[in-house]
């Protein structure tokens, strides 16, 4: 494995000599960048429905938002893996690079803060029924967070792929779950009721998880805790920004998704993740 590296590296060397130090310009086929990102693809994506100059941003951003939220959900699947395998370290490392990830995800809303209601009002209804509701990916972050909820994988019977992943995702622990089941096997006084439960069920917050967590807090995991809560902090400026770039570009008028808009994502918006994070803190 070695060698290989160090034949490629002497490659380089030998080709950055060759090119003078400039990078190669002549390929017989599509450059090696545009085979690795598929920008061919990428670029044909942005479709958009009007005329509207304001739209490909709105288009985009969404865009951007769909693939963080694949990065999000692959980085968490991981740290539960990692957790599982009672590697506290790296499912830390993972959990805190997936902050970053949110983070970015989180700073792509300022290419959305400027939409007026007129300039939304110009493709809002060639949207039709369109909805980030309806958005598989979104649901699975959620499911992974701990929001559990069978109803909400509905919209997603008719695409079968999208719903055999929602069905399992729902059943399966959630990265709290995971997170509860490793304290539960590395000595944490986790009641066998918050992790020998129904995955589905909505999360039942407990006064002993709450101890449980004011005890991780004085131990070396903490930084544990602490990545769930960076974790949980970005996810809550994810839903309070999207709140405001409603509010901002429709008022309170009624969702494409169907919803009452705003007073429903207000509600959605109740439901806390990592519940025995933030209350745990009032006893420390
Ligand atoms: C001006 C921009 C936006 C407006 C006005 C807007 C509006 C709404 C509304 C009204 C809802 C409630 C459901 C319904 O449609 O009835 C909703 C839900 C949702 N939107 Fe947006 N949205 C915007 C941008 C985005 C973007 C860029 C994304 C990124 C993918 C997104 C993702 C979502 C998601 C995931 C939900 C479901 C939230 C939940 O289940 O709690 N939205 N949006």
């Amino acid at each position: 494995m070695n060698s290989i590296k160090q034949r490629t590296e002497r490659e380089r060397a030998e080709r950055a000599a060759e090119n003078e130090g400039l990078p190669t310009l002549g390929f017989d086929s599509a450059t090696p960048y545009d085979d690795y990102v598929g920008t061919a693809v990428l670029h044909r994506l942005q479709r958009t429905v009007t005329d509207a100059p304001e739209e490909l941003a709105f288009l985009v951003t969404t865009q951007v938002m769909e693939l963080y939220f694949g990065l999000l959900r692959s980085e968490w699947r991981l740290a539960q893996r990692q957790l599982d395998d009672d590697d506290a370290a790296a499912a830390i490392t993972t959990i805190k690079r997936s902050v970053r990830h949110f983070e970015a995800l989180n700073a792509a809303w300022s290419s959305l803060s400027w939409l007026t209601p007129a300039q939304f009002n110009q493709f809002r209804d060639a949207l039709g029924e369109a909805s980030g509701f309806q958005s598989a990916y979104y649901r699975h972050v959620e499911f992974l967070l701990g929001i559990k909820s069978e109803a909400l994988i509905r919209p997603h019977r008719r695409n079968p792929e999208a719903y055999a992943e929602l069905v399992d995702a729902l059943a399966r622990p959630s990265l709290y779950d995971s997170v509860l089941a490793f304290l539960a096997r590395n000595g944490f006084a986790v009641p066998r009721q918050a992790t020998e439960r129904d995955h589905a069920a909505e999360y039942q917050p407990s006064q002993q998880v709450e101890a449980v967590w004011v005890e991780v807090y004085a131990s070396p995991l903490a930084p544990l805790a602490e990545a769930l809560t960076d974790l949980a902090e970005q996810f809550s400026d994810w839903r309070y920004r999207h709140l405001m770039a409603v509010r901002r570009s429709m008022g309170a008028k009624p969702g494409s998704g169907g919803s009452s808009g705003m007073t429903w994502l207000e509600r959605s918006m109740r439901r806390e993740i990592f519940p025995e994070l933030w209350t745990a803190r009032t006893l420390m």
